[in-house]
């Protein structure tokens, strides 16, 4: 089975082929990063209008590149949701009736169940349950995955999510949207302990998280220091993200203590960064569990995560629906990955 999976959740387009015999046959991204630049921020309206723009050249781009034909795909799967209610409708709106003149079926996936099970695209798999920790930029939670299609909220921000909070506190530091990667870039030159923030709960005891009074901490150091030395903001970035690994490590830690698993994917954006990996896969060796993280084309949102999740689906025996009708949901938690029809 041929699976063409396609996500425009946000400010992604991407598509990806997923073969059930051959694994992934090839993926095509394009990143809108430069639009959205000047305004500090994903812009909806912009997001929407440059999905359209890409998507039936990306569709194009990818069949050349894996030399297949529509007529050699078997099922369309698309992210239906959670996202930008525009962007979602783009791509829906492109599977739902690509798939309706190709006579196919089409299976609408859950971005969060996308990235969560973008590990298992991976060798030496995590076997289930695991334990999976979601960060990205709208995201942060800890669920427990039982099996494809069966997942336990354990915990979630009340606030910011972490890649948000990177963002803003990079833009706080002057660098460009999205700042998350290039904040971690300036951490690595920062002094470790030079300047001092908070833990946000790192001593709760629920699997909660809260990320918007660092940035706050963040802004005051920044106001109280008008000498924004490069030095400054390095260690102004070490200290940051030391704090927010600190967190999502020992929060993580706690919640496989608490519900007895020992293994952990960790998935979406923000898993791409190499400082927490480094710190989760120390913890692992010191308290004997299992870290998983997907590749790391694969951390931020792409095409192929959608693919897979629905060709895991069909596995684990959940049906694709007949294209026609559809709807998206831009605001929809992760339970079943099911969404209503
Ligand atoms: O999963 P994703 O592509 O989009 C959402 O579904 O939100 O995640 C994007 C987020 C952004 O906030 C970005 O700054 C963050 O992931 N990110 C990083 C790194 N790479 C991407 N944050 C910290 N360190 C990184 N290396
Ligand atoms: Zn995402």
């Amino acid at each position: 089975m041929r699976v063409l999976g396609i996500e425009s959740s946000c400010d992604e387009t991407g598509l990806a082929v997923y073969d059930s015999e051959e694994g992934l046959l090839g993926e095509v991204l394009h990143s809108q990063i430069p639009v959205h630049q000047d305004y500090g921020g994903v812009v909806p309206e912009l997001a929407s209008r440059d999905h359209i723009r890409f998507i039936t050249p990306l569709l194009q781009k990818l069949l050349k590149e894996t030399h297949l034909s529509l007529k050699e795909i078997d099922l369309i799967a698309y992210t239906a949701g959670p996202g930008l209610s525009g962007a979602l409708l783009v791509g829906a709106a492109f599977a739902e009736s690509l798939a309706f003149s190709l006579n196919l079926p089409v299976f609408p996936i859950h971005h969060l169940e996308g990235h969560l099970l973008s590990s298992l695209l991976k060798e030496n798999a995590p076997a289930f349950p695991f334990l999976a920790l979601l960060v990205s930029g709208g995201h942060t939670q800890l669920l427990k995955v039982e099996g494809v299609g069966n997942y336990h909220l354990l915990g979630e921000t009340l606030d910011d999510a972490a890649g948000e909070a990177f963002d803003k506190t990079a833009s706080l530091l002057g660098l460009p949207y999205p700042g998350g990667a290039k904040l971690a870039q300036l951490a690595q030159k920062g002094i470790r302990g030079k300047i001092k923030l908070p833990s946000p709960m790192l001593h709760s005891k629920d699997l909660d998280f809260s990320f918007s009074g660092l940035k706050t901490a963040v802004r005051q150091k920044i106001e109280k220091n008008l000498n924004l030395t490069p030095q400054f903001c390095a260690d102004i970035a070490r200290a940051f993200e030391d704090s927010v690994v600190e967190v999502l490590t020992e929060k993580t830690l706690h919640a496989l203590k608490t519900h007895g698993l020992n293994e952990v994917v960790v998935a979406g954006g923000v898993s791409a960064n190499q400082h927490l990996r480094k710190v989760f896969n120390e913890k692992a060796k010191r308290f004997h569990f299992k870290t998983h993280y997907p590749s790391l084309n694969l951390c931020t949102d792409n095409g192929a995560m959608i693919a897979f999740a629905a060709f895991l689906r069909i596995k684990a025996g959940f049906s694709p629906k007949t294209a026609g009708g559809f709807a998206v949901f831009p605001r929809i938690p992760l339970k079943t990955g099911d969404f209503p029809r």
